[in-house]
């Protein structure tokens, strides 16, 4: 399980899973306006995943509240460089303050979790990813593929605990301060996506 550490990092144009999905709900702009709109969705998806880690605690959970409150810093971490990117542009540029997100169960929440993230690693970001290589925008282009990647992993952790919610164990979360890449258990040397060392991880 989880992601392989290939001898360099990937990108879309060393990689083959960037393709977008046919049926796409993205609204593509400008990269600016898409780095806009990235910002909105990791900001409400940080929110909703904060809820989900308390509603998991309270539902006696343990586990799986640390992962949505390593998830929810994730996308904190692709806000801060998405901001920065903005910034650039737009100095006087504002992020958006979160709606109040709603949970249900924690079954249900681990699914909508992961059909977000689906969602953004298969239409929003390889949609952006596209224009910011035709707009010649690399530091934004590096910061949505970056994104993309952790995206489907953290889809792929979300899927782990709904098939084991009721099998939990005691390994811990682990993520890489620099991309969100998140890693269940302390079985790993460095970030796939970054490289990033083992010693930078923040642990959940
Ligand atoms: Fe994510
Ligand atoms: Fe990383």
């Amino acid at each position: 399980m989880t992601m392989k550490v290939r001898d360099v990092t990937p990108t879309a144009e060393n990689s083959t899973n960037f393709n977008i999905v046919p049926d796409v709900e993205t609204v593509v702009g400008s990269t600016l306006d898409n780095l806009k709109a990235a910002v909105a969705g990791e900001t409400g998806a940080s929110a909703k995943y904060a809820e989900f880690s308390r509603l998991a605690k309270e539902a006696g959970y343990d586990q799986i509240s640390r992962q949505f409150a390593a998830t929810s810093a994730a996308e904190q971490i692709h806000i801060k460089l998405e901001v920065a990117e903005i910034q650039k542009k737009e100095p006087t540029y504002v992020p958006p303050e979160a709606a109040d997100a709603k949970g249900f169960q924690t079954d249900v929440n681990l699914i909508s979790g992961a059909l977000g993230e689906i969602y953004e690693t298969s239409d929003m970001y390889p949609n952006f990813i596209k224009v910011a290589i035709d707009e010649g925008e690399s530091s934004a282009e590096l910061v949505f593929t970056r994104a993309k990647l952790a995206e489907a992993v953290h889809a792929e952790l979300y899927m782990d605990a709904y098939n084991n919610i009721d099998a939990p164990d005691d390994r811990k979360f682990y993520l890489c301060p620099v991309c969100g890449y998140i890693h269940k258990g302390d079985d790993f040397e460095k970030c796939p996506i970054c490289f990033a060392p083992k010693s930078a991880f923040k642990e959940f």
